[in-house]
């Protein structure tokens, strides 16, 4: 079993990373917010296949959510985290910086992606992406990792970072991992925990009419009409509102007329305050 580091600073995290790079081992880094539950355990294993070194990156970035969002009350505990990684074995390194680390009085810099950082998530949380680009992109320089693991679970959100790590020539291999769901298909989420007792029973409503949807949309239902049917069916199941049910290019997101290619169904909707995302292949 490998003895957990865990490191608040930049050169301190460096210290470890260069070590092992110099003694020609492949880093892998997996950014998380902590919380972690078994879906981020997954990537963690990904990782740990993929290179000889695993760094958690564990840090709740403030850019990435507007005002009235849950940055103040997401859930913190850096012990728990910690203890958890130590048990499974397979990571290095916490890098666990503070905020004024990553964002040093006077920070001015931010990294925009277009593309498939356009529409859907981004319409509903425009300060989103500019924050998760930023946030990885400044993770990425400073850990400068051989992969980096990722969820489908944030599908637009993989997407994102791997056209910027393309377009800023990182050579970091940004990797996918399949979604980690419930026995009743809800996708692990460190936002389950805010669901109550009668909206944790809804909530599996998502994937199943994502799937739903597929099915539709495969019988001939043409996109539009298959996903006005999909945001219906969520209210019905119980949602309180829907941001979005859509079928799109699974490569750049771009909007579909028909299934030929590969596609994915992406959605959003709410249940109380908590948003809730989900996607599945067409
Ligand atoms: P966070 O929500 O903590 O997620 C960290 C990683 O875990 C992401 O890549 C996410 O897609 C993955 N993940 C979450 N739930 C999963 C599940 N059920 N199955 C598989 N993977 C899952 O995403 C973020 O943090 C942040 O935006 C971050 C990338 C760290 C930038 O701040």
């Amino acid at each position: 079993m490998s003895s957990l580091e865990i490191s608040k600073t930049v050169p301190a995290m460096r210290r470890h990373v260069d070590n092992w790079r110099g003694a020609g081992a492949r880093i892998a880094l997996v950014p998380t917010m902590g919380a972690l539950h078994d879906g981020h355990l997954t990537l963690i294993r990904e990782a740990a296949a993929r290179a000889d070194r695993v760094v958690v990156s564990i840090f709740v970035n403030p850019t990435q959510f507007a005002p009235h969002e849950d940055f103040a009350r997401y859930p913190r505990d850096l012990a728990r985290d910690a203890e958890l990684l130590n048990r499974m074995g397979l990571a290095d390194l916490v890098y666990a910086p503070g905020v004024a680390e990553v964002y040093p009085s006077g920070f001015a810099t931010s990294v925009r992606v277009e593309g498939p950082a356009t529409g859907l998530e981004a319409d509903f949380r425009p300060h989103f992406f500019r924050g998760v680009a930023t946030v990885v992109t400044k993770l990425f320089l400073q850990c400068r990792p051989d992969v980096a693991v990722f969820g489908e679970k944030d599908y637009q959100q993989l997407l994102v970072v791997r056209r910027l790590a393309r377009d800023l020539d990182l050579q970091i291999d940004v990797a996918g991992v399949a979604t980690l769901r419930e026995p009743d298909g809800l996708a692990l989420s460190s936002r389950n925990a805010y669901l109550t007792k009668e909206q944790r029973a809804i909530a599996p409503a998502l994937a199943q009419t994502l799937a739903a949807t597929v099915a539709r949309a495969r019988g001939g239902c043409a996109i539009a009409e298959c996903e006005a049917e999909g945001s219906a069916a969520l209210l019905v199941a119980g949602f309180d509102s829907v941001d979005y049910v859509a079928i799109r290019d699974a490569e750049t997101l771009a909007p579909v007329r028909d299934l030929a290619g590969p596609r994915r169904i992406l959605a959003a909707a709410r249940l109380g305050k908590t948003r809730l995302i989900d996607n599945i292949s067409v």
